[in-house]
């Protein structure tokens, strides 16, 4: 048993990319079970997922699509631990779960306000948080709720090479797509193409992206799955085939400013092309996520989708690691490790 309660609070909002200076190292007691109201549970914490979208969370309060973690409190995540202590009936000590905690080792969720989903026996907290993860999950639905391709199409994935992306493409040519990927770096690039088997990749750093893709799919795109927003989403409007989808996924080129980044011009193109553009959540297709785990889990078995998880170990090292994403640092899902027992083994 631990003796002290290590967390990492956020002291100051971030102006542009999130510092290590922005937050604040504290031990503390861990939280006395015995105090836990009816529905929380209390969760020894052992995988964190560096998220993009948590740089928005450090923003003032005020936009009411997502949470504020207020000034002094722990830094909120998603996470895989084990629970030690519950006040909720569906959770017992010793269920592993993944959830949205925090920036502690030991976090107390409200079951009834965050999701709290069970990991499977036969998989580790690191395979539930990276493979089968929120992301991986947040691919699926993205490509067969709202992209809902047809064989043949042509598929155009932003942010290709990250976390989320690298499974919405893979997902596609599951599905039959021709697939085109976005990414920042000719390393990431020929990933995509030589390791994952995507047909192309447009390095957005150093070409045009919409004359790319324009010599690359002349005949427009059919499902754009957009990770990054501003300019590439642009580009990809520019490109959009008649009755094409726009999947909105994220907007990670804005993520850094305090202000919403602007969206696309001359939407007339949509008008004209009977073009549909949807954002979505994960969270609205949290009924069919055991259904998605399991296809994502006989996808992965079967070697039809591969998975990078860019693992980085310590507690210590979570606030200097999220700098990462917006660097474009990651090689896949950015995990960070804090209890490497309980992170690697599976409950079997
Ligand atoms: N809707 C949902 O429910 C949901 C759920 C999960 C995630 N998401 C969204 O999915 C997107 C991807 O998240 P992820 O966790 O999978 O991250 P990720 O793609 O693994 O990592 C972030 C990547 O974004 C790229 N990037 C960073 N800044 C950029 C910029 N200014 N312009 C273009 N690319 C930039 C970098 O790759 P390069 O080197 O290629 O630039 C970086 O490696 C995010 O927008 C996130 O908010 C949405």
């Amino acid at each position: 048993m631990d003796s002290v309660n290590r967390q990492w609070r956020l002291v100051r909002r971030p102006v542009g990319a999130a510092k290590v200076s922005d937050m604040e190292f504290h031990e503390g007691d861990i939280p006395d079970a015995s105090a836990l109201a009816d529905g929380q549970i209390l969760v020894r914490t052992s995988v964190f997922l560096h998220a993009p979208t948590m740089r928005n969370w450090m923003d003032e309060p005020g936009n009411n699509y997502y949470p504020s973690v207020p000034l002094g409190a722990p830094m909120l995540a998603t996470c895989a631990g084990t629970v030690v202590a519950s006040k909720d009936p569906r959770f017992t000590p010793g269920d592993r779960v993944t959830t949205i905690g925090s920036w502690q080792d030991y976090a107390i969720v409200d079951a009834n306000v965050m999701p709290v989903r069970p990991v499977r026996p036969d998989v580790s907290l690191v395979q539930a948080m990276g493979p089968l993860g929120m992301n991986a999950l947040t691919a699926y639905m993205g490509m067969t709720k709202i992209g809902r391709p047809e064989p043949g199409d042509v598929l155009v994935v932003s942010g290709a090479a990250g976390s989320t992306g690298s499974v919405a493409g893979q997902i596609g040519k599951i599905m039959g797509c021709r697939v085109i990927g976005i990414a920042g770096s000719t390393d990431k690039c020929n990933y995509l193409t030589q390791d994952l088997g995507f047909d192309a990749a447009i390095n957005y750093r150093d070409t045009n992206v919409e004359q790319e893709i324009r010599a690359l799919a002349p005949a427009g795109i059919n499902v754009f799955f957009d990770n990054v927003g501003g300019e590439i989403l642009q580009a990809a409007v520019e490109n959009i085939a008649k009755n094409g989808v726009i999947v909105l996924c994220g907007q990670i080129a804005g993520y850094d400013n305090s202000e919403p980044i602007s969206g696309p011009r001359n939407m007339m193109r949509l008008v004209y092309g009977s073009v549909r553009m949807q954002g979505f959540l994960l969270g609205d297709f949290e009924a069919e996520i055991p259904t998605a785990t399991d296809q994502l889990w006989e996808w992965l078995s079967a070697g039809k989708i591969k998975h990078r998880e860019d693992l980085r170990e310590g507690f210590e090292s979570l606030p200097e690691s999220f700098g990462d994403l917006s660097k474009g640092l990651n090689d896949g899902t950015l995990l960070v490790v804090t209890q490497d027992q309980e992170a690697h083994s599976t409950a079997l």
